[in-house]
């Protein structure tokens, strides 16, 4: 990762007055359609933040207090209102800083978690990548490729059939029967994409999958990725790298705070974001 994290970012609106028009790329007709999605998490147990040297209080204070003392919920509104169509065959990159809502949004299309309101319509059953969440680091890769692969919808039977397949297309080789705690985070990386890869899926999400595969694994995930938008699949790619979005994806989402401020051809919107965060840079630098 980079060190765009620490930076204060703000969009401007004169950043974003010429966004090109949301053009779908794909020609197969609707594939998923998001209308005004919310999606709001509540954290438990949150502490207050924002609280200067006021908070001091006296001990009679805290103990006045303590009997009245809330268990404190925090909402943490990560996606605003998104609405966006996408089409049979697209491959759609989504990008933007950390914390934007971009892993929110693929797992809320998922149907990992549920929305505050908005909706999400898939055209066939979904057959999404939510193997992130299911991955389990003290069992071993080949358990892993068990739960995975059911998490994925395949039946027993078919998992044992492309087992060996996953396996080889992972190139993990006999770390296989290792725990995935002992696995490099490329190793890791390249598990998750398999066993996501091992069905040919109507919707394909990957979430940064890519960013830690050598240029081996790259290149056969594009394939992969290929093959699913040939068969009419629909691709979405989480990455903070913009030379991976723009070699694999057809159209991308910027999404910042929770919303999306910009949909259109690669080549525009990784320019205008990189813009973005060269100058959000230069204004913390400041
Ligand atoms: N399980 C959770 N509970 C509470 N808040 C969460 C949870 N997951 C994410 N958030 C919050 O929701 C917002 C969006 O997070 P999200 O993980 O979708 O961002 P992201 O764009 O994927 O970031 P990154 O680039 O770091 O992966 C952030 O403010 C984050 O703190
Ligand atoms: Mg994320």
């Amino acid at each position: 990762m980079t060190d765009i994290e620490e930076v204060d970012f703000e969009v401007d609106q004169e950043d974003l007055d010429a966004a090109p028009v949301p053009a779908g790329s794909g020609t197969g007709g609707l594939s998923l359609l998001v209308n005004d999605l919310h999606v709001t998490y509540r954290v438990f147990g949150a502490k207050k933040v924002g609280h200067g040297p006021g908070r001091k209080q006296g001990t009679i204070g805290r103990l006045l207090s303590r009997g009245a003392r809330q268990p404190a919920v925090r909402e943490v509104k990560a996606i605003r209102g998104i609405s966006f169509a996408a089409d049979h065959g697209e491959s759609i990159g989504i990008i933007g800083v950390n914390g934007s809502g971009k892993s929110t949004l693929l797992r809320a299309i998922a149907g990992l978690i549920p929305p505050a309101s908005g909706t999400v319509h898939v055209a066939s059953s979904p057959a999404l990548l939510g193997v992130n969440a299911v991955l389990m680091k003290d069992l071993t890769g080949e358990r892993n490729i068990m739960i995975g692969s059911l998490a994925m919808g395949l039946t027993k039977a078919e998992v044992k059939q492309r087992y060996q397949e996953i396996v080889d297309f992972a190139e993990i080789g006999d770390f296989v029967n290792l725990p995935m705690k002992a696995y490099s985070s490329g190793m890791g990386a390249r598990l998750r994409f398999a066993i996501s890869a091992s069905t040919v899926p109507d919707i394909l999400m990957i979430d940064e999958a890519l960013a830690t595969g050598d240029a081996g694994f790259r290149a056969k995930s594009k394939a992969k990725m290929a093959e699913i938008r040939e068969s009419a699949g629909t691709v979405f790619l989480v990455s903070h790298s913009l030379a991976t979005i723009k070699s694999m994806c057809t159209r991308v989402l910027w999404v910042h705070e929770g919303k999306l401020v910009m949909d259109g051809p690669p080549d525009v919107v990784c320019a205008r974001y990189k813009r973005f965060v060269e100058q959000s840079r230069k204004r913390a630098t400041a």
